[in-house]
């Protein structure tokens, strides 16, 4: 694991989206995978910053997003694809040239789940997949105790999430259930990129890059990847 350690949010989301950047140079026609939720938001915002600035060519890459609550679509409040819509999309003067956002709200969710790994069968596997990491360990809704060879698939929420959900809805919402890349997908990526901010994460994070591998804690998995940066601001990292 590459450990980066910068002095704040501002410096995480920077350096986040430099590497990026840089794989996309590197492989102009790969596909792409960022998170939706607090951590991600500044280094969403400074690459499609990038992007409309030029530093950045998108025209060739594609576009998926990492997970979804099942229930919300991408105009409810808190979801993952409104994050995707407002804060990446819309904003890109250059689109890429194509995206595939999970619809948490679709009445047929394995169909939506079908779908979802065919998009990363169809332009992947990934070459860069950015995540967030919960405060229970998950990468996207790959909950405590998920098989490690799971692609694609819909799985029960875990009690930390349930308490830590009202954050991005408040009441609004119960979802029991979350639909998500799995860690086989996260894993074949070329570039991995862990990202954590505040003194919060410092806990699980000194678990998942110093505990042992295992599906209780699953961003530990990310140990035996080959290329994985751990982007994290002085806060989150200061048990590493
Ligand atoms: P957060 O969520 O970025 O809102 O802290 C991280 C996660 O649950 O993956």
């Amino acid at each position: 694991m590459h450990i980066v350690v910068c002095k704040d949010y501002e410096e995480m989301s920077r350096r986040a989206a430099e590497i990026v950047a840089e794989q996309i140079k590197k492989r102009p026609d790969g596909l792409i995978s960022f998170p939706g939720g607090d951590t991600p938001l500044g280094m969403v915002h400074v690459f499609a910053d990038m992007v409309n600035e030029g530093k950045v060519d998108i025209s060739r890459t594609h576009y998926v997003s990492l997970d979804e609550w099942v229930g919300l679509s991408n105009e409810d409040e808190g979801s993952c694809g409104l994050f995707n819509q407002q804060n990446l999309l819309s904003r890109l003067q250059h689109p890429f040239a194509g995206t595939h956002i999970i619809n948490g709200a679709a009445e047929d969710i394995e169909s939506e789940r079908v779908a979802l790994n065919d998009y990363i069968s169809q332009y992947g596997p990934l070459d860069v997949s950015v995540l967030g990491i919960g405060m229970n360990g998950h990468l996207g809704f790959n909950e405590n105790g998920v098989d490690f060879d799971l692609d694609a698939h819909i799985i029960p929420l875990s009690e930390t999430t349930l308490k830590v959900m009202t954050k991005y809805f408040g009441e609004k919402f119960h979802p029991t259930q979350g639909i998500s890349q799995g860690i086989r997908q996260i894993m074949a990526a070329k570039t991995v990129i862990l990202i954590a901010n505040g003194a919060h994460k410092a806990e699980i994070l000194k678990k998942a890059v110093h505990g042992p591998v295992t599906n209780e804690v699953p961003a530990s998995v990310l140990q035996n990847h080959p290329n994985c940066y751990v982007v994290a601001d002085e806060a989150a990292a200061a048990l590493l």
